[in-house]
């Protein structure tokens, strides 16, 4: 009881200094659904990259303070250059955007001047500098079906999350070969005992799983997707192929049902590395420092902008306007 009334004080403490510096400053807090449940909980929206993304579009606040990893703050970046972004650990990567460096994605362009390179927003902000338009989970599906029909589609960094889009569009793509390293994580084999053991719940699973996996799944979709999804489910318990920070999220929109997280072999491999570097002190210190601070050559902002305002129109645009 003491140890708990110990470990909960100071988790008070550093959120009302957040929510005071918040003020402060003028500032947003943009967190992903990936976030420790902590941060979730001080900022001012939770969401996908699609929605985040849009928030970075519109906000009116002097300061973003970004909460997810380093592409998505670069984006938000982007979106915003007059704008100061910070994050509470610039190391926070992600094992797409390392597979994908924009000398070698530009060299494979060269090698046909048809392609039309549709880039997964996990990614650098020199591959998106270098693509003719973004898209998240969210809408990948929607900004393949808007793609020119007269040229050859290339899609990066996701191969997984690309050949979802191919079976959902029917539109061949070339696909760069990298992945999520967490979500390549569940097996088949996992996934089927899990069910085995609950079969009565039904299985959300991300796109960035593999094809084996998404087969296995009731629904495919976005992490914001997987809330409305969820919510309308009537099934009381729910297995969630996605990364742990998730079912906070889940837990928080949906009362009283249980969401029972898709195991990994031996590992708490559903925890992303990367998001997970952010803790509510990084958050404090990056607030009271404006820094890290996130900066960009100006050619890298004024050529990335073009891509992503592209999707964010294509996005906007109702479901069967498909061009
Ligand atoms: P969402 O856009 O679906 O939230 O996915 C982001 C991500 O990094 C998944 O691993
Ligand atoms: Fe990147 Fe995977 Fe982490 Fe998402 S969960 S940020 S795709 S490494």
């Amino acid at each position: 009881m003491t140890a708990m009334l110990e470990t909960a004080a100071p988790v008070d403490s550093l959120s009302r200094e957040i929510l005071d510096l918040k003020k402060r400053l003028n500032a947003v807090i943009l967190a992903h659904n990936y976030q420790i449940r902590e941060i979730q909980d001080v900022a001012d929206f939770v969401g996908d990259s699609l929605g985040l993304a849009q928030q970075a579009a519109k906000t009116q606040a002097d300061v973003i303070v970004f909460c997810g990893v380093h592409f998505m703050a670069e984006t938000a970046k982007i979106l915003n250059p007059g704008k100061v972004v910070i994050l509470p650990d610039a190391d926070a990567g992600c094992s797409l955007e390392e597979s994908c460096p924009a000398a070698k994605l530009k060299a494979l362009q060269d090698t046909n001047p048809n392609f039309y390179t549709i880039a997964y927003i996990n990614c650098s902000a020199e591959v998106k500098a270098i693509s003719d338009v973004i898209c998240t989970s969210g809408n990948a599906a929607k900004i393949v079906r808007h793609a020119p029909k007269d040229r050859d589609l290339l899609f990066v960094p996701d191969e997984n999350l690309g050949s979802w889009v191919i079976e959902q569009t029917g539109r061949p793509m070339t696909l760069w070969k990298g992945n999520c390293y967490v979500h390549v994580e569940w097996t088949h084999a996992v996934i089927t005992r899990i069910r085995r053991e609950h079969p009565d719940a039904p299985l959300i699973a991300h796109p960035e799983c593999t094809r084996a996996v998404r087969l296995l799944a009731d629904e495919v979709c976005s992490t914001e997707k997987m809330v409305t999804w969820c919510r309308n489910h009537p099934s009381p318990a729910i297995i969630v192929a996605t990364e742990a920070g998730m079912l906070h999220r889940l837990e928080k929109e949906c009362p009283g049902k249980t969401f029972i997280p898709a195991p990994t072999e031996n590992c708490r491999c559903n925890e992303c590395r990367f998001m997970k570097m952010n803790t509510l002190e990084k958050l404090r210190d990056c607030m009271q420092n404006l820094s890290p601070r996130l900066e960009l050559p100006q050619h890298i902002l004024d050529r990335g902008r073009a891509p992503i305002e592209r999707m964010l129109q294509i996005s906007a645009l109702p479901e069967d306007n498909a061009g």
